[in-house]
Order: C-alpha cells, then sequence, then structure tokens
C-alpha cells in the first residue's frame, strides 16, 4: 500500500466525469488500497478515485468505524432531507452546509465485482452522496448553503 497525493480543487481532472470499473483485478484492488491508506492518512471519512487522479468510478468510505468500498456506485432510492456541515479532502479548511437526503439506498459492487444493495441515514448517506458527486465532477462548494463564505475567503 501506499498513499497517493490528493487532487485539489482548481485542476480540471476533479471536474470530469469518471468511468465505470470494468476489471476487478489487481490494479483495482491497489488502488482502493491506496485509497483507504490515503484517506485514513488525511482523516478523511471518504476519498473517490478521481481524487487521486484515476477517473473510475470507484469510492472508499469510512463512517462511524464502518469502512466500505463501493465500485460503479449507483444510488437507487433516496428520501428526507438533512442539512449538515461538510468538507473534503481536496478542498483545503473550508466547510459548509450542504442539504442532501436525510436516508439513500445505494447499489454497487465490491473489489470482486459482487454486487450488493447497502442503505444509510444520516452521515452515512451524506458521505455516499458526497463521494458518488465526485464520480459526476461535483464538488461540495458547488451546492453549499455558505457559498458566500467560500468565494468571500477567497
Ligand atoms: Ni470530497
Amino acid at each position: 500500500m501506499a498513499t497517493r497525493k490528493i487532487v485539489q480543487v482548481g485542476d480540471e481532472l476533479l471536474r470530469k466525469k469518471s468511468k465505470p470499473v470494468k476489471d476487478f483485478d489487481e490494479d483495482l484492488w491497489q488502488l482502493l488500497d491506496d485509497m483507504r491508506e490515503s484517506m485514513y492518512k488525511n482523516d478523511g471519512m471518504g476519498l473517490a478515485a478521481p481524487q487521486v487522479g484515476v477517473l473510475r468510478r470507484a469510492i472508499v468510505i469510512d463512517v462511524n468505524g464502518m469502512f466500505a468500498e463501493l465500485i460503479n456506485p449507483v444510488i437507487v432510492a433516496q428520501e428526507g432531507e438533512d442539512i449538515e456541515e461538510e468538507g473534503c479532502l481536496s478542498v483545503g479548511s473550508f466547510h459548509g452546509r450542504v442539504k442532501r437526503p436525510y436516508k439513500i439506498t445505494v447499489k454497487a459492487c465490491d473489489r470482486y465485482g459482487y454486487p450488493f444493495t447497502l442503505t444509510g441515514e444520516k452521515y452515512l448517506a451524506r458521505c455516499i452522496c458526497h463521494e458518488v458527486d465526485h464520480l459526476d465532477g461535483v464538488l461540495f462548494i458547488d451546492k453549499t448553503l455558505d457559498k458566500d463564505k467560500y468565494f468571500g475567503k477567497k
């Protein structure tokens, strides 16, 4: 395992749409292992492959001590609303409030290509939504209710 450099806001790579993972092979496992290590090293709750420069639909999360890898995740159901502050390892120290669904259901594959379904509430739902956004080139600063605070700081 090795830590990888986290791509920072301003880099166009973060704005690109990631492609589905097709090969559940050693390259993917290495990527996932490195993403996990990079997330923990930076005290993150989640990390998406484009944040380490790889435009593939893979994310890792760790919410409330539950680690998970989600490959080709698709949010298939959502309900409710929840507003909390978020940050991002690609966005420096800024934290801002974002409205997210309170509860989501996501379909994804594990590192071997086996499909599974996960339902999460509150921070788990928030974290998955945030990371799935990264796969579509969307950052939380696009959605934050505190945009003026972010752009005012610059
Ligand atoms: Ni992020």
